[in-house]
């Protein structure tokens, strides 16, 4: 192998939640089959139920799992049960590397841990900034003292890298990747066009949404968005469903009990004449997601992965945030970000329910976050430390 010590480079890939597993998956299969890597993967299960649907579809294996998802947990109280589950993990199996992706509480604690046990951590997806400490909440403040702890840097874009090297991170530890998130969806876009019993039964299982409809799919999640905000969204899609009867929302519901909560309350209990055109419904597994987003005519989401796969797929998207660590998106006009309150995501969303000319000026394919080799870059790069 290249480090020419003919030993086998220990790499530990740890993940906890839904979009780190979906950009991690592949990764760690790359690695394991490498022959001059010995690669294991640990779930810290931050998230159970989101996390296991995606270690199916991506047939992934954990070696470890701290499993230690409560119902409505706080934040230090998986920061503790992190720490203290990575760190008898990091003692057991001695990685020379520990790879943690974004901005996860799993991913500033695994960090955290492996420094304290003077193991070398490599950062995935590196580099995304708002600059806003509580925007988002914590991610801002995840990512920001991951880098302070990672010896590899390992940026999406070049915009990334500029971030890191504005603070201070030496450039010879950076390297522009992509993000793996465009590999993790080409590859189940294959899947899903090669497959064709895998589309008719996702067309079975989705015959519920209305093809002469206009279908608009959703989601949210983030933290700082909890409480008004989150009714504010919800009185919204009624608003929209109202105003226009060829829309039709379908949303797969987070499970945090804190979005669980004002989804119940308004759009469940939305008047009956809507409510056949209000499909709320479970998180989904990744492959029928996908199949969504192609299948929808646009998406408005607070998420991070989904603002960076609906490009590709030349899906406009609202944004339902103040600010983005995502704004390529939103500079080539394909994204844009409209806040939480009421009366702009429904005047948004009607522009481009109404208006064909502003549809299809946010519908064009692009991709700026990158084209589906990062995994192979991010392979090359460990092999060559
Ligand atoms: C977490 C991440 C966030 C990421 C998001 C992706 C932190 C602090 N937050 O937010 O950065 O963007 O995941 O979705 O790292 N739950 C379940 N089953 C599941 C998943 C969640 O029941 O499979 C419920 C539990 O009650 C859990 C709660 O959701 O306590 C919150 O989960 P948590 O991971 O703490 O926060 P998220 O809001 O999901
Ligand atoms: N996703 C999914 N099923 C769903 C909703 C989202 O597979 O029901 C995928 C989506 O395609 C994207 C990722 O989950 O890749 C985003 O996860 P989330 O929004 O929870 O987190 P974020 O990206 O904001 O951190």
């Amino acid at each position: 192998m290249s480090s020419g010590s003919g030993k086998k480079r220990r790499v530990l890939c740890v993940f906890g939640t839904r979009p780190e597993a979906i950009k991690m998956a592949l990764l760690s299969k790359a690695l394991r089959a490498h022959p001059d890597f010995e690669a294991e993967v640990c779930v810290t299960a931050q998230h159970r139920s989101m996390l296991d649907q995606v270690l199916a579809i991506f047939d992934v294996k954990p070696r470890f799992d701290l499993d230690l998802m409560k119902e409505n947990q706080g934040l230090s109280d998986i920061t503790a049960r992190i720490a203290t589950g990575m760190t008898t993990v990091l003692r057991e199996f001695r990685p020379d590397w520990l790879l943690v992706q974004g901005d996860t509480t799993t991913a500033f604690v695994a960090a955290l841990a492996a420094f304290y046990e003077k193991v070398s951590v490599g950062h995935v997806e590196a580099g995304l900034r708002t600059g806003f400490k509580y925007s988002p909440w914590p991610e801002e403040m995840n990512r920001q003292l991951v880098g302070r702890l990672a010896d590899l840097h390992l940026p999406p874009t070049e915009r990334a890298k500029k971030a890191l090297l504005a603070e201070g991170i030496a450039e010879s530890s950076v390297h522009v990747t992509g993000n793996t998130v465009v590999d993790a969806l080409l590859w189940v876009s294959k899947k899903l066009d090669d497959d064709h019993a895998a589309r008719q039964e996702l067309e079975g299982r989705f015959s519920f949404l209305d093809p002469k409809r206009r279908l608009i799919l959703i989601t949210g999640h983030r933290r700082e968005s909890f409480g008004k905000p989150f009714e504010d969204m919800c009185n919204a899609f009624v608003d929209i469903v109202r105003a226009r009867p060829e829309a039709e929302i379908v949303y797969p519901v987070h499970l945090n009990p804190n979005v669980q909560a004002p989804v119940k309350a308004i759009l469940a209990a939305a008047p009956e004449e809507l409510r056949g055109r209000i499909h709320l419904i479970d998180p989904i597994e990744y492959l029928p997601f996908v199949y969504l987003m192609k299948r929808c005519h646009f998406i408005v989401t607070d998420s991070g992965g989904v603002q960076e796969e609906a490009p590709s797929l030349a899906k406009p998207c609202l944004v339902t945030r103040n600010d983005t660590e995502r704004p390529e998106a939103v500079e080539a006009g394909t994204a844009k970000l409209i806040g939480t309150q009421r009366e702009r995501i429904v005047t948004e969303s009607l522009r481009l329910l109404d208006d064909e000319a502003h549809y299809r000026s946010m519908s064009r394919a692009h991709n700026p976050y990158g084209d589906g080799k990062a995994n192979d870059r991010i392979v090359r790069i460990l092999g060559s430390l």
